[in-house]
């Protein structure tokens, strides 16, 4: 299994604190099944700053680590970046890295809102060949209130991550019915695990991968593995029309 979305590098932001807890991840990630993790420290979220150099030096560190430990897991570059006006300068000088130096760039907004000038960067990232991926949008304010903006963007390029986290309920039942909500309807792309730690935020993707196996079937569940795979071997993956009712969500909100 192949996780896009974790923090296991060990002192870069809010995820792992030391290189034993980031082995202790490793264990714990093994375990859900995952043998292929991209490395997602946050970048320019007002708190963290982890430009690609730093980044690339943490995750062939901690791969020495992992073969020394004779832990099966192999650790790739990439950030969690929030969106910020001058991201594209920033990637023309190689400060900012996509997904395992593909043409996916996981990209955050900020909880309450989705910023004024996120659809024009989505177009300037297309103009560029570089699909952004957003990351959790069922915990963002602005498309719980009006999930027709998370569409706009999906038919604008984007893609979305779901966090396995939602899924299973861990940010309460409102969200993970709109977690389940967004797999079902083609408004998400993928399934990550977005592990922080061993605690209140471990990794709990192959438990999600089963519920949502559960509640949605086996094809969901193929597909966005599959889309995992497409983004760490850079290939362009299929992306299934979003289901989109107006009517129907208001019914299910309601
Ligand atoms: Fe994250």
């Amino acid at each position: 299994m192949i996780d896009i979305h974790s923090h296991i590098l060990p002192d870069l932001d809010d995820g792992s604190t030391s290189l034993s807890e980031s082995l202790e991840m490793a264990r714990e990630a093994v375990k859900q099944g995952i043998h292929k993790i991209i490395a997602t420290p946050h970048h320019a979220n007002g708190t963290y700053l982890n430009e690609t150099s730093r980044v690339e030096q943490s995750v062939h560190t901690l791969n020495e680590e992992l073969q020394l430990q004779g832990i099966p897991l192999t650790v790739y570059i990439g950030q969690e970046i929030r969106l910020y006006r001058d991201l594209l300068e920033d990637l023309d000088h190689s400060r900012i890295v996509t997904l395992n130096r593909s043409k996916y760039m996981l990209v955050e907004f900020p909880s309450s809102h989705i910023p004024n000038y996120t659809d024009e960067l989505f177009h300037e990232l297309g103009i560029q060949k570089i699909t952004p991926i957003i990351a959790h949008p069922e915990r963002n304010q602005e498309i719980k209130e009006n999930p027709s903006r998370l569409l706009e963007l999906i038919e604008k390029g984007g893609l979305s991550q779901v966090t396995a986290h939602s899924i299973l309920g861990g940010f309460g039942k409102t969200i993970q019915a709109f977690s389940m909500n967004l797999c079902k309807n083609h408004l998400a792309h993928f399934l990550a695990s977005d592990a922080h730690n061993l605690t209140n935020r471990p990794c709990v993707l192959g438990q999600a991968y089963q519920t949502l196996r559960e509640n949605l079937g086996n094809d969901v569940a193929d597909l966005f593995q599959q889309n995992a795979r497409c983004v760490l071997e850079d290939h362009s993956l299929l992306k299934e029309i979003p289901v989109w009712s107006r009517r129907k969500w208001f019914k299910f909100w309601g």
